[in-house]
């Protein structure tokens, strides 16, 4: 596990809510936006399948399905999303897809991306009683992979994954169980 690094001084809580009809514009925007669908997506996402993603994360309920999507806010200003996908109730285990919107945010050294993965995990150990969660990566995304790097572990690493317009890319699968998050909390001397 990666050393501990203070928390952004930032006083602006970070809250995680369902996401609103009013909430369309900003997203669609976000998901628009090439450099997070190269981070996020297999392939390039049509404006239809941008428009079917967003009714499903508005529509998607944790606990009567699979899927679960929070859009993030710091103050009132909406960050980024964290998406919970195939969540196992038996097995107890989820997959967790986490972003920043705004480019000025993702470009930045801000500690928002860790405080956004510290929120995922709270959702998905303290809300959801998971026992791990578990996230891919691709191996072009340096930043991200870096970022998991802090409170995840690499398990597996998918060669040849996806297939991209200047050849193939391989996938990164990062872990976490319950446990490990809980020492890492107590490590950090951070309280959920
Ligand atoms: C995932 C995400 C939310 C993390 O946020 P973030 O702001 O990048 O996270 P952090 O600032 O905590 O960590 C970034 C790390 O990358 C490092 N970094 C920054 N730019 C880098 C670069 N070009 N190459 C390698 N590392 C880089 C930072 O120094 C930091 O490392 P450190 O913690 O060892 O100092 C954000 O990167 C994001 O939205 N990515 C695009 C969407 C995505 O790929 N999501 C994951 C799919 S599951």
């Amino acid at each position: 596990m990666a050393a501990a690094r203070p928390l952004s001084q930032s006083s602006r809580t970070l809250i995680a809510r369902r996401l609103l009809p009013s909430d369309r514009g900003i997203v669609r925007q976000w998901l628009s936006d090439p450099s997070l669908q190269r981070a996020m997506e297999d392939e390039r996402m049509t404006k239809a399948e941008i428009e079917r993603r967003i009714r499903h994360y508005e529509r998607s309920d944790p606990f009567a399905d699979e899927w679960g999507s929070y859009l993030l806010e710091m103050g009132l200003e909406p960050v980024g999303m964290i998406h919970f996908m195939w969540i196992n109730w038996t097995s107890r285990n989820a997959e967790v897809d986490t972003f920043i919107g705004p480019q000025k945010f993702r470009d930045s050294l801000s500690t928002l991306g860790f405080r956004i993965f510290l929120k995922a995990a709270e959702i998905a150990f303290d809300q959801f009683g998971l026992n791990k969660v578990y996230a891919f990566v691709y191996g072009s995304n340096l930043r991200t992979l870096q970022a998991h790097k802090r409170l995840m572990t690499l398990e597996a690493r998918l060669k040849n994954y996806v297939k991209r317009e200047d050849g193939y890319e391989d996938a990164y699968v990062f872990g976490m169980l319950a446990h490990e998050y809980r020492e890492s909390m107590r490590a950090r001397n951070i309280r959920a």
